[in-house]
């Protein structure tokens, strides 16, 4: 490797981030530390409903989380850096089943199979926080736009919250099955760089490095998203439900 090579390498990112010699920088922070607070926020989303108690509330909140972060992630689709970005790793159908044959090689960044499952995580975790805002539980809890809503279509759009829980477990289940595949049987631990960041450098030409996480879009978009929905919670009419 040439000189110029490794200095540009050793290049620190605007946010100090400082890739070896041997490894480059593929994963912003932004889109590492929404992956592993999603599975936090999924987590509790389900514990918050399975545990005996009043748990509701936490309920809510870490269904404002999963919204938060999804559509933070969503936008970071569009204006992240290179390998967060939709354009870089969704491909056409030809493609993927191309990749499923063989005929492709691997990317640096989300492999053409993975994308459909990560557009699919993605829209399912937007549709179930979305629809919880509309929900009721039939007896006293009601998500926070409930009162925007007849009774009938907040039941509907409880029922479609029920029954989309269980795809998302499905869903992340193949996910988490599909990582450990690649890291036992393919030997390709995909696990290390969803955490550092960062890839071994020869598996990644230079046109197809990040020399930073863009960690003010990043704070600035989930700051706005956050911001747009406590303003929406907030201004939502008055609502509960007393069935007994
Ligand atoms: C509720 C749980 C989870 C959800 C909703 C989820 C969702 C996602 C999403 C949306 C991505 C794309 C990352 C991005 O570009 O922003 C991703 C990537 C990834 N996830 Fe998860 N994930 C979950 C749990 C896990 C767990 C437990 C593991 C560990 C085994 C894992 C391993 C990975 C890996 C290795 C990648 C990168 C795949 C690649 O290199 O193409 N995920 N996940
Ligand atoms: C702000 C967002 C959310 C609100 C206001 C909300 C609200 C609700 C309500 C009112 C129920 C009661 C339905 C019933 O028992 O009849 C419920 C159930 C449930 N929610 Fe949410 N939810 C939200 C987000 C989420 C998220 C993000 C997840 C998971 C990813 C989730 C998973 C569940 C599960 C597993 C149940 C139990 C379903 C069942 O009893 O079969 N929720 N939610």
């Amino acid at each position: 490797m040439g000189e110029t090579a490794v200095n540009e390498i050793s290049r620190v990112g605007k946010e100090g981030e400082r890739a070896s010699n041997d490894t480059a920088l593929v994963w912003d922070l932004p889109v590492r530390l929404i992956h592993w607070s999603l599975l936090v926020a999924v987590i509790g989303s389900w514990l918050t409903r399975e545990l005996e108690g009043d748990w509701f509330s936490w309920h809510t909140r870490f269904g404002y989380v999963v919204l938060i972060l999804v559509t933070t992630r969503i936008l970071w689709g569009f204006l992240g850096t290179h390998h967060a970005r939709f354009s870089s790793f969704v491909r056409d159908p030809k493609t993927v089943i191309e990749y499923l044959q063989g005929k492709t090689r691997g990317t640096v960044g989300h492999n053409p199979l993975g994308a459909l499952m990560i557009l699919a995580m993605l829209a399912m975790l937007l549709i179930q926080s979305v629809t919880g805002l509309f929900a009721n539980d039939q007896v006293f809890e009601t998500g926070p736009l409930f009162g925007h809503v007849s009774i009938e279509m907040s039941d509907r759009l409880t029922s479609l919250h029920k029954q989309l829980f269980d795809w998302i477990v499905v869903a992340v289940s193949v996910h988490v099955a599909a990582a450990l595949f690649y890291l036992f049987v393919r030997r390709d631990n995909l696990l290390k760089p969803m955490i550092t960041g960062y890839k071994p450098a020869e598996l990644v030409p230079h046109a197809e490095r990040i020399e930073s996480s863009k960690l003010w879009l990043a704070t600035l978009l989930l700051a706005t998203v956050g911001g747009l929905l406590a303003w929406i919670v907030l201004s939502a009419p008055e609502a509960s439900i007393y069935i007994f």
